[in-house]
């Protein structure tokens, strides 16, 4: 049973209460719930944390290293300049999936680069809530592909 780690960074757990417009209604105990019953679905096992801290984020993508396959991580606004996650990302050299709720494409120019994409499988973003369901099929998929 393959392993993941979902990271949530900064201001995630406000879901529900920000910005409801952009990120809509749902809190992240319900996405989480969403993600684990699509975990049990697949068979795959997760890890989920949320941190506003990056260098937490950067110890628990660490702690992946030769316990986690994958990771399926929403950075919010460390996607535009975490120079530092990105590089954690590259030390461990694990599948990883960068998902948004918002389509960050469309909105202020700053949040049209992220420099954690170049490391990752691929990026998802535009679909809400089901950004991260698609993320972790995305990455099941890379995943059981590669064996
Ligand atoms: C976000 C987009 C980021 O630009 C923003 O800073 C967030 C959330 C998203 O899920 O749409 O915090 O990652």
């Amino acid at each position: 049973m393959e392993k993941i780690l979902v990271l949530h960074g900064p201001n995630l757990n406000m879901l529900g209460i920000r910005e409801p417009g952009v990120y809509g209604a749902e809190t992240l105990a319900a996405i989480n719930g969403k993600l684990e019953r699509l975990a049990e679905e697949h068979g795959v096992e997760l890890e989920i944390m949320q941190s506003n801290h990056e260098g937490e984020l950067i110890d628990s993508i660490h702690l992946a290293f030769g316990a986690k396959n994958g990771i399926l991580i929403n950075p919010g606004a460390f996607t535009h300049y975490s120079y530092a996650i990105r590089d954690a990302i590259a030390s461990v050299s694990l599948p990883t999936v960068e998902v948004h709720l918002s389509n960050i494409h469309k909105r202020e120019s700053f949040r049209h680069v992220s420099v954690l994409a170049p490391v990752a499988v691929g990026q998802i973003c535009g679909f809400g809530a089901y950004s991260y369901e698609l993320g972790l099929l995305a990455l099941l998929q890379q995943l059981r592909k590669n064996g």
